[in-house]
């Protein structure tokens, strides 16, 4: 399952999100979600930007590891 830590640095809040081979994950644009950086589905209601998903496709040694 894809995590996520958010840490302040020289002013600024960075996310990081880490996702696993095969993981696909919906990043919050709008700002409105409760679940942060994660996309709720809020937008729906209230925003104007949507959610940028990004998918981390299994390379072939990570195929094999698996078989
Ligand atoms: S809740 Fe913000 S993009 Fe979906």
């Amino acid at each position: 399952m894809a995590e996520h830590s958010t840490e302040e640095k020289n002013g600024y809040l960075k996310t990081w999100v880490t996702l696993h081979p095969g993981e696909k994950v919906s990043l919050c644009r709008c700002f409105k979600s409760k679940k942060f950086p994660l996309c709720d589905g809020t937008h729906k209601l209230e925003g104007t930007h949507g959610p940028v998903s990004i998918q981390v496709t299994p390379c072939e040694e990570d195929k094999k590891q698996t078989d």
